[in-house]
């Protein structure tokens, strides 16, 4: 049985004092819950506070992204050990607003799921079509190249917890989900590839996340889908409220 995901993706939203209010509300209430994994990644700035807020909760934290060196003239970038280094367990690697805006391509993704890992983080690695590509057919074919280049050169036992985020690019943002037919039909294309190259193993334990304008309306007929583990909620995710639904629709959806 795979641990559902739910997985929050702020991006440059929250100063320190507005992560730390989501926390005191999001976690009003809460009881720790095995059926369900939670991850929120936040800006650089807030993981620390946030880490020390949370204390031993199981709740994860995320870097948005991360720099595959070690450590030196690199200005502006943090290495893993840095993210480490403020509790992170996890770091979202490849999302289509950096392929678009800073130029990352699968090559260095690549680079940064291979130092993550090094490092002892576990990358979201974020994949999926742009609109003209869904339109000319092409879906199934670019998600099996940025599969291949962007896990390249790495072995089963290497990208064990890996976790993959399946987010068309049209749907990022949009209000516009991917119906669950047409996530499901990617995401067990994306399983067949995990077998086909890592193993079958592999493939039944590694968790294959949606993301896309999921919402609290939409999460539990995504996640009723067999091969769709658990949401990326970049909008949805910043009100306490509405991330703490879609953490039960995930666990709902996924009870026998
Ligand atoms: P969205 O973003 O939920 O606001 O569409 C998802 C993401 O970019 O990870």
């Amino acid at each position: 049985m795979r641990v559902p995901v739910a997985a929050a993706n702020w991006k440059m939203n929250k100063t320190v004092g507005e992560a730390l209010h989501f926390l005191e509300l999001f976690l009003d209430g809460w009881e720790e819950r095995s059926e369900a994994e939670v991850i929120i990644a936040a800006p650089f700035t807030a993981l620390l506070p946030m880490r020390h807020t949370l204390g031993k909760r199981n709740i994860g934290l995320a870097g948005q992204n991360i720099f595959w060196e070690k450590e030196g003239a690199f200005t502006g970038e943090v290495s893993p050990d840095m993210l480490k280094d403020v509790g992170c367990t996890h770091v979202i690697v490849g999302h289509s607003e950096r392929r678009r805006y800073f130029g990352e391509t699968d090559e260095t993704v690549n680079k940064k799921v291979a130092a993550a890992l090094q490092g002892g983080l576990l990358p979201i690695m974020c994949i999926g079509e742009t609109l003209e590509q869904r339109d000319a057919g092409k879906t199934l074919e670019i998600v099996e190249s940025q599969m291949e280049k962007g896990l390249k050169g790495l072995n089963g036992e290497e990208i064990k917890g890996i976790i993959i985020a399946y987010e068309p690019v049209w749907a990022i943002g949009t209000g516009r989900n991917a119906t669950p037919e047409q996530a499901q039909e990617v995401h067990a294309h994306i399983r067949e590839l995990l077998a086909k190259t890592w193993g079958k193993e592999l493939s039944a334990q590694t968790r294959v996340l949606y993301g896309g304008s999921v919402s609290p309306d939409n999460t539990l007929e995504l996640m009723r889908e067999v091969d769709i583990d658990g949401a990326l909620v970049g909008g949805a995710s910043l009100t306490p409220d509405s991330f703490k639904e879609i953490v039960f629709s995930a666990i709902k959806a996924k009870e026998v």
